[in-house]
């Protein structure tokens, strides 16, 4: 099984030891998988990052993608989301073991990336994606599985904490506007309703079914506003270097607010904290690349004050 040097330091990085023995057991949880469900795989799709993710051909024919990962509370909720969703507005999910770390999900077909459309058009692109989430957002019960955006933020928490209450060679104010934006934003939230919680160019596939359909959920509860912070800060990895970043970001904001009926400034607040919070994680998760966030956030915030 070939797997690229890429996908072997990120897993080792995120992971650590758990990473490496998942990456030993591969091979042999794909042949259970394959046995379980009458698969066959084919090669892996070209970018992985945190996932094995591979096309697969049921017996009957039938197209399906196989999805593995370390197993981990995020990938259960991951589950948990796809089941929610049932199909609107997202991929379907056909059967997962999350014990294993396997989703067995229909495959998006021709499957190409949001990502692509970018380039070319960026307020098309953004249309899309709110499209999308549009279809996403419903209420949930009571007594939903999942995690809360106010769980998440505590990784704001751990970035003080690692630095002794400073923080460290993360920008001071950009930390500190991050917070205070989030203590207002979480203060003031609307109504809670499910979010996808990663919702960016790359996990917006075309489709046949309907044009466009999203993979990949979270599964976060939270205000609607919340969830087009992803959005804002991609498509990865060279966004930061756009030369014209701050008037494609005024214009993502402007397109937002219109089509989602959301206010501007919890627009770009959220995508501001949440920038920061990501680099965060990324920094928790020894990625080396975790400064490329900081000027994203930064030129947001040209934008909101
Ligand atoms: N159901 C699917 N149909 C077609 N392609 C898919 C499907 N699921 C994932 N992919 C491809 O695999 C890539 C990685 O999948 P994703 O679920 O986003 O993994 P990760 O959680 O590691 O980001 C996607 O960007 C997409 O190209
Ligand atoms: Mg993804």
């Amino acid at each position: 099984m070939a797997l690229s040097s890429n996908f072997l330091r990120t897993i080792r990085e995120t992971f650590g030891e758990a990473g490496s023995i998942w990456l030993e057991q591969l091979p042999d949880i794909i042949s259970q998988c394959e046995r379980r469900w009458s698969l066959e795989v084919e090669l892996p799709f070209e970018e992985l990052s945190y996932h094995y993710v591979v096309p697969a051909r049921r017996s009957d024919g039938k197209e399906l993608v196989l999805k593995v990962g370390v197993p981990r509370d995020e990938l259960t909720s991951e589950v948990d989301a796809l089941r929610y969703y049932d199909g609107r507005g997202s991929v379907r999910l056909l059967d997962a073991d999350p014990d294993l770390g396997v989703l067995l999900l229909e495959r998006l077909v021709p499957g190409s990336m949001l990502a692509k459309l970018c380039s070319e058009d960026d307020d098309q692109a953004t249309l899309i994606a709110a499209g999308v989430m549009r279809q996403l957002w419903r209420p949930v019960a009571e007594d939903h599985p999942f995690i809360k955006i106010e769980e998440w933020f505590e990784g704001l928490n751990r970035l003080r904490q690692e630095f002794n209450g400073g923080t460290g060679p993360f920008p001071a104010d950009l930390v500190q506007t991050a917070e205070t934006l989030y203590a207002e934003l979480i203060r003031s939230a609307g109504e809670t309703v499910l979010l996808h919680g990663d919702l960016h160019h790359f996990n917006i596939l075309t489709a046949t079914r309907q044009p466009w359909l999203a993979i990949d959920p979270k599964g976060v509860v939270g205000e609607a506003a919340y969830d087009v912070g992803a959005l804002l800060r991609n498509p990865g990895p060279d966004i930061q270097r756009w030369a014209n970043l701050g008037r494609i970001l005024q214009r993502r904001v402007d397109v937002l607010a219109e089509a989602l009926d959301l206010e501007h400034r919890r627009t770009l607040g959220w995508g501001i904290a949440q920038t920061v919070l990501s680099a965060w994680w990324s920094y928790e998760d020894n990625d080396e690349n975790w400064r490329d966030l900081l000027p994203i956030a930064e030129t947001m915030t040209t934008l909101i004050f």
